[in-house]
């Protein structure tokens, strides 16, 4: 459970794999006031856009390849030492492509947190706004989870809806969801902060009680959750 910080940002360490649309997202709002403190960047690829973003704002970065640790044990402790140096109170998935070991899971669970571009349960896993099209839902967008020992699993802490239009192809779709994402995480990590949202023996708890179905961000333009 994260406890209240009072006036003191919220230490994070983000995790990222690409481009790191997430990322600049949190940088972004950080700089308009979001009491985030990235205390690191993270990446599993050298040549990941997302670095070269973290660099120019001069927030530190590291580099851990699978080819510097191919045994997947290995990596994640390798991981879970830089995480550990850092003593962050949260670790942000920000588009953080490698499955993690449940030995890893469990040593933060409560404090990991991850999104997901689908409304979750529905589409785990990969290329979630093609397969969205293809079940023809009328609702797609994403989620932000603690995450649990499965893949784009635990409980749900909040989501942002996005219709899908008629003549959506992937790439729009995955272009409307993208861009609610940015608000998705952001406004997230201010309940964190606040200890609104907390993690409680697996479950979400909201303003001290358990979080029965997901927070909803609304579709307008002040980032409010219903
Ligand atoms: C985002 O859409 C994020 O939700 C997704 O990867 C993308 C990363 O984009 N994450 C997952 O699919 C996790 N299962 P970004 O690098 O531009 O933030």
């Amino acid at each position: 459970m994260l406890e209240t910080l009072g006036n003191a940002p919220l230490p994070v360490v983000i995790l990222v794999s690409g481009r790191g649309s997430n990322l600049e997202a949190l940088i972004a709002a950080r700089d308009r006031g979001l009491p985030i403190a990235i205390l690191a960047v993270i990446c599993d690829h050298a040549d990941a856009p997302a670095l070269a973003l973290a660099r120019a704002q001069s927030i530190p970065t590291q580099v851990l390849s699978k080819a510097a640790h191919p045994d997947r044990t290995d990596y994640d402790a390798a991981l879970a030492r830089m995480i550990d140096a850092l003593h962050p109170r949260l670790i942000v998935l920000a588009g953080f492509m490698r499955l993690l070991s449940t030995d890893f899971v469990n040593r933060y669970l409560g404090k990991l947190i991850n999104i997901h571009p689908s409304l979750l349960p529905a589409f785990p896993g990969l290329h979630t706004h093609r397969r969205a099209l293809e079940a023809r839902v009328k609702e797609h967008g994403a989620s932000v989870h603690f995450v649990i020992p499965a893949m784009d699993a635990g409980p749900i802490v909040s989501q942002v809806r996005v219709p899908v239009l008629a003549n959506d192809t992937a790439d729009t779709l995955a272009q409307r969801v993208l861009s609610q994402e940015h608000r998705l995480y952001p406004a997230t990590l201010r309940l964190l902060w606040e200890a609104r949202v907390q993690w409680h023996q697996g479950r979400v708890l909201f303003d001290g009680q358990v979080l029965e179905s997901p927070l909803q961000l609304t579709a307008a333009e002040n980032d409010h959750f219903i």
